[in-house]
């Protein structure tokens, strides 16, 4: 089994020029925690599915190991993102080549399956997005993505247009999701903005002193639908963030976790339930490293934190930007911390000045910055 790949890794072509991804994220590739039956994502997977299955018997159809190698068409133009938008920068997206992308949201199969005839579904999924390093954020995560479509016999008689209709059924659907996972916990909408679906919403849970976003959703924009030749329908979709809910659900303290093969991490989750609050093994200490440069025009944050994963792996637990400054001839200072914590152990000195180093000289000569 390759893990939804369609091709062996060794198949796949990496050198094309435009090619951003680095080894440690292609490595990952195929991995699908998600199908991990006494893994916290897989039990989570699975708790949503039986809410799915009680609430609509034999209605949504599951999909949980489409290929995460897709075209820019899936992952952008079938979902109308605008061609200026910034998550198909190099900053934010994998590129394979310039057509294909490692999927940065489970909404790269919308359309197709749409296409295909299916009305009512659910992705589950790996995603990747180049981003900032800390507790809630790796460069690697899945999501579920669900889909609803609606026929006029639906919402006809409802006393509310098809719009409104579509959007209370998404918001209740949700909310009883959340009911089912969580029990009681503190939850508010926010409205947003999804080059997909109109209106949209985004569902935020407290969790660890601060309000964390753990899905986003709305009303399908018509013209997803039309190009699928449901011009009388209106459908709803969500994107809910695995990690997250998980994290909030078990108590798992650190995104990195979910990569753990420690087995004082694997053997809590066991049972492959629900229902259980993760113990934390240890608390080793993290030692923070500060640094200073001069940034040029090209400098992005992303492109730092990919830098730091590279040499430091999972060793990197945050890149928090702490001083930023412009003098008078014009040329701007950061200063950034980095924290380097294992879950697993006790760093040495040693081991981390030298991480700190390699990362000292690759931001000279890979980020093009000036060290202070
Ligand atoms: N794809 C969105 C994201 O990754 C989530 C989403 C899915 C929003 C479906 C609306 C509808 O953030």
């Amino acid at each position: 089994h390759l893990g939804g790949l369609k091709l062996s890794k060794q198949e796949i072509v990496r050198d094309d020029p435009t090619n951003n991804v680095p080894d440690n994220i292609f490595w990952k590739l195929g991995l699908q925690l998600h199908r991990r039956d006494h893994h916290p994502l897989g039990i989570l997977k699975n708790a949503i599915y039986d809410y799915f299955d009680a609430n609509y018997p034999n209605e949504f159809e599951k999909f949980d190991d489409l290929c995460p190698i897709v075209s820019t068409k899936q992952n952008f133009d079938d979902v109308l993102v605008p061609a200026d938008h910034v998550s198909r920068s190099y900053n934010d997206t994998y590129y394979v080549d310039a057509q294909t992308v490692l999927r940065c949201h489970t909404s790269a199969h919308q359309a197709e399956l749409l296409r295909s005839g299916k009305t009512r579904f659910l992705v589950t999924g790996d995603v990747y997005r180049r981003d900032s390093i800390d507790s809630t954020h790796y460069p690697v995560f899945h999501q579920m993505e669900g889909v609803r479509v609606f026929t006029k016999d639906d919402w006809e008689g409802s006393g509310v247009d098809a719009t409104t209709y579509a959007a209370e059924d998404l918001k209740k659907c949700l909310e009883g999701l959340a009911r089912h996972l969580f029990g009681g916990v503190e939850m508010r909408w926010i409205d947003t903005y999804f080059p997909f679906t109109n209106p949209s919403f985004e569902l935020e849970i407290y969790f660890q002193e601060k309000w964390l976003e753990v899905l986003g959703c709305g009303v399908t924009e018509q013209e997803i639908l039309k190009r699928s030749d449901r011009v009388d329908n209106v459908a709803w979709a969500f994107g809910l963030g695995l990690e997250r809910l998980a994290m909030v659900l078990f108590d798992i303290p650190d995104i990195r976790l979910f990569w753990s093969n420690d087995e004082r991490f694997t053997s809590q989750f066991a049972k492959g339930q629900l229902g259980m609050k993760f113990k934390p093994f240890s608390k080793y200490p993290p030692c923070y490293k500060d640094m200073s440069f001069w940034i040029s025009d090209s400098f992005t944050e992303n492109n730092l934190c990919e830098l730091v994963r590279g040499i430091a792996g999972d060793l990197a637990e945050e890149v928090c930007l702490i001083d930023n400054f412009t003098n008078k001839k014009g040329m701007t200072s950061h200063c950034y911390r980095i924290a380097y914590r294992s879950m697993e152990r006790s760093l040495t000195d040693e081991e981390i000045n030298e991480l700190q180093w390699k990362v000292r000289e690759q931001v000279q000569s890979k980020l093009n910055v000036v060290l202070r």
